[in-house]
């Protein structure tokens, strides 16, 4: 029973949602290649973003499988809503998969699509009305083209914009699975920096203006806002085949945060801090997909020869984190409060440490220096990165068969010096007793 109803809400929620579609054809836009005739430089920027492939994504399609066959299909519209809003708007999903769109459906969040939105609805799920009017809604009041009407447009400007996706809750249980938008409206950016100033110039943490034209047969502008979209996806960006995406995203996860590492000593044990702070994104560290997304702190300590004597936060051979290591995520809990990675199935929060925007936190370790340790220790610290656990990707396509990088987002390192407290002369000691041992043992042999 308890599965059913959620099941049956689930119905009505999307039901509601598709009764506006069906009006809409696939046609009434335009391909991103026709725009790229005028627009070639932000057509250029665009093409290999994750919005590009938003659809084709070959993570997404994955769980968009299992998570329609796991709810008979209830998921497909509400899914693929954010992910192809051209193929669900037109009704070309249902069915899900790339076999039955068009090829403008394919492109995922692309030009047309964003360009003919004329209304949010609000927050969250995919709360755009499009109007594929021909006319061009976009930040200029004054902007003229011999192809289409264009119309000043204040949301295009603003973080609502980016919110009506980049935030998503559970249609039923209510339960938040990204909450991007949320975390920057309650966090310092919300007044001075939108997603559009970080996300769409070549700032990466702050605005930055980019000179230039917004069509090759425009006026010059002051600012024109670039189309990359770069978030920290370096490893589907990678597997499309976007180098440039890729390096941009492994820049801006190198630019978000700073580490920062002070080690104190004291009866043989060293106490290693690590302050970690959020100084470059707007919203949490990590956001978006963060049932999936891990960022973490490893310390290694390694003596005088080279020998490792401590380390946390190192991949074990199943490719884990192991359950030690200081981690910032988000676990969801499913009906029986058991953890779970499928959002489908997600009714409560289980937990939720990620950095706010600003904040800084302090982690300590610590480790026991032997006497026999040769010092000076060096400890090196590392915040990283990646885009899914192994556990997600091993419930999506098989245990090891896809493997996400893990990049390092900051670092810092450290020595300890080890005291001086062995007995004078006890390694030469130690070095006369084995070569007393061998020499007994060489005549034994002999005998
Ligand atoms: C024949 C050339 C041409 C084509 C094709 C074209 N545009 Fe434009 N577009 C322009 C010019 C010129 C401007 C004016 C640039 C300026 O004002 O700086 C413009 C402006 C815009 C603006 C700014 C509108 C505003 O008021 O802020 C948007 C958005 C836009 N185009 C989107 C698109 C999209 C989406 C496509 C494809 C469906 C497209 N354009 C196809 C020439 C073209
Ligand atoms: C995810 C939605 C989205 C997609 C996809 C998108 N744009 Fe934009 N575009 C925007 C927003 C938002 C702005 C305005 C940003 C601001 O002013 O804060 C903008 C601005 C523009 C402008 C005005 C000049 C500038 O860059 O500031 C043009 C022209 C334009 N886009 C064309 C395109 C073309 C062509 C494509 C496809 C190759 C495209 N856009 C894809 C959201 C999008
Ligand atoms: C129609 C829904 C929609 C709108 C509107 C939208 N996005 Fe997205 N965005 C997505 C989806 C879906 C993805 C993820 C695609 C994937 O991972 O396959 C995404 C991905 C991204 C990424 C890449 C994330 C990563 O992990 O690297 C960034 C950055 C981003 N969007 C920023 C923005 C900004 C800024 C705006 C507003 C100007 C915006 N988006 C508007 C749906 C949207
Ligand atoms: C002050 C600059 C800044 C602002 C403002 C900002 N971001 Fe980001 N964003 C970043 C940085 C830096 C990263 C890379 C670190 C990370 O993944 O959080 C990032 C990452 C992302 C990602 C990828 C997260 C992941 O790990 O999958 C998405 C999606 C995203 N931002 C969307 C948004 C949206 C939507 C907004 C507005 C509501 C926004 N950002 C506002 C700087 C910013
Ligand atoms: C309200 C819009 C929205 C809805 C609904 C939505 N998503 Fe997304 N999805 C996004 C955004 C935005 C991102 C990018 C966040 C980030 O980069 O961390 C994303 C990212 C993803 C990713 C990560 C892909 C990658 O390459 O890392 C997967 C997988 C995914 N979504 C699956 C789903 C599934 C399955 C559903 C339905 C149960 C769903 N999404 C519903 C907006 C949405």
């Amino acid at each position: 029973m308890r599965g059913i109803i959620p099941l049956v809400m689930i119905a009505c929620t999307l039901l509601a949602g598709s009764m506006v579609t069906g009006a809409i054809e696939s046609s009434d836009f335009d391909a991103p290649t026709v725009c790229k005739g005028c627009h070639a430089e932000i057509y250029n920027q665009w093409n290999g973003s994750m919005h590009s492939i938003a659809y084709l994504d070959p993570v997404y399609l994955a769980e968009e499988a299992v998570a329609s066959r796991e709810t008979k299909g209830l998921t497909d519209t509400y899914c693929a809503r954010c992910h192809t809003p051209i193929g669900v708007l037109s009704g070309e999903i249902p069915p899900i998969g790339p076999g039955n769109l068009s090829e403008i459906s394919k492109k995922g969040i692309q030009c047309d699509f964003c360009h003919s939105v004329n209304k949010s609805t609000g927050i969250g799920n995919g709360a755009f009305a499009v109007s594929p009017d021909g006319t061009k809604r976009g930040p200029y009041n004054d902007s003229k083209s011999p192809y289409h009407g264009s119309m000043f447009s204040d949301i295009h400007t603003k973080a609502e914009f980016c919110g009506m996706c980049h935030e998503v809750n559970h249609p039923v249980t209510g339960i938040p699975i990204e909450e991007t938008y949320t975390e920057w409206k309650e966090g310092p950016y919300n007044s001075t920096t939108q997603c559009q100033d970080c996300h769409m110039t070549h700032g990466i943490t702050h605005f930055e203006a980019n000179p230039g034209k917004a069509s090759e047969i425009g006026p010059g502008r002051d600012h024109v806002y670039t189309h990359y979209f770069v978030g920290g996806n370096a490893a589907v960006t990678g597997v499309m085949g976007s180098e440039v995406h890729q390096r941009m995203a492994i820049e801006r996860l190198k630019s978000a945060a700073t580490l920062e590492l002070v080690i104190a000593e004291k009866d043989s044990e060293a106490e290693v801090m690590v302050k970690v702070t959020n100084s470059g994104a707007g919203h949490k560290l990590p956001t978006g997909l963060t049932e999936a997304r891990e960022v973490w702190i490893e310390v290694v300590a390694t003596d005088a020869t080279g020998k490792e004597i401590y380390h946390t936060g190192g991949l074990d051979s199943d490719g884990d984190v192991g359950p030690d290591a200081v981690m910032y995520h988000v676990v969801l809990g499913d009906a029986s409060g058991h953890p779970t990675m499928k959002v489908w199935e997600a009714e409560s929060t289980l937990s939720d440490n990620r950095l706010l925007p600003k904040e800084t936190r302090v982690e300590k370790f610590n480790f026991t220096i032997s006497d026999h340790v040769k010092g000076p220790i060096k400890v090196e610290a590392k915040l990283n990165y990646r885009s899914a656990s192994q556990k997600f990707l091993d419930e999506l396509f098989g245990k090891g068969a896809v493997v996400a990088p893990v990049i390092e987002m900051a670092g810092a390192e450290g020595t300890v010096e080890v005291p001086d407290k062995g007995v004078p002369g006890f390694e030469i000691f130690f070095v006369l007793i084995s070569l007393l041992v061998v020499a007994y043992l060489l005549r034994r042999g002999e005998k």
